[in-house]
């Protein structure tokens, strides 16, 4: 499977936010990253459902919601009516992971967690074969345009190789400091689906950037 492309709205000019949803249609990406930030699990507030409900009018493409928030459990089924495809929580903000993840497919969108640079991915040894996807921070979350974490890249190989057997459909996404100096490496190291906001928005030409990270060659001989 070809790796995946999901420009981050969080980078996105507000103001013309259309525009961009548009630019995104018309692009090489695969998906939208929605990005929900409450100000509690994380340093900074980004927007809501009437915002994701308003990409949703346009977008043409699979909405990939990213919950920072704490107690997700509470908005589920309002992330699901404002659009959300896919819907991923935080690891570090659910008590009852299991619980959260069968009540977000319950609704019939495809489950995510996400795990913060600190948190050991050995940790999703007993959810791997649950969920459809794992979101790897390289950042810690919170805000657009940081320094990529390099510890990732183990975490991406020991993942891979922790759900070969388990769930080897497993989609393992990469959220932070991604860009054309590193999107190779991370796909050769297995990981499948790239969030790229800075990366994007802040190029001259966003659609020709998300082309080239759609397109790269990927070096399959060291993997
Ligand atoms: C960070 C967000 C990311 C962010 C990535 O908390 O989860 O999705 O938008 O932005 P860049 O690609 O600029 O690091
Ligand atoms: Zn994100």
């Amino acid at each position: 499977m070809k790796h995946l492309i999901a420009p981050s709205i969080l980078s996105a000019d507000f103001a013309n936010i259309q525009r961009d949803v548009e630019m995104i249609n018309n692009s090489d990406a695969d998906w939208f990253h929605v990005d929900i930030m409450d100000g509690v699990f994380v340093p900074n507030i980004s927007f809501g459902f009437p915002v994701t409900s308003a990409i949703k009018k346009h977008a043409k493409k699979p909405l990939d919601v990213h919950l920072m928030i704490v107690d997700p459990d509470r908005y589920l089924e309002q992330f699901k009516n404002a659009g959300a495809d896919i819907l991923t929580v935080h690891i570090e903000a659910c008590t009852h992971l299991h619980r959260t993840i069968a009540a977000i497919k319950q609704l019939g969108m495809k489950a995510g967690v996400a795990v913060n640079p600190h948190t050991s991915v050995s940790q999703l040894e007993d959810i791997i074969a649950d969920v459809d996807l794992v979101c790897l921070m390289s950042v810690n979350p919170g805000f657009g345009g940081q320094k990529f974490i390099e510890n990732t890249y183990q975490k991406i190989k020991k993942l891979r190789a922790m759900s070969k057997d388990v769930n080897p459909g497993l989609l393992i996404e990469v959220d932070g400091g991604v860009g054309t100096h590193n999107i190779a490496a991370l796909v050769q190291a297995g990981a499948n689906v790239l969030v790229a906001g800075n990366a994007v928005f802040a190029a001259a030409d966003p659609k020709s950037m998300i082309s080239d990270l759609k397109n790269m060659q990927i070096d399959t001989l060291t993997v």
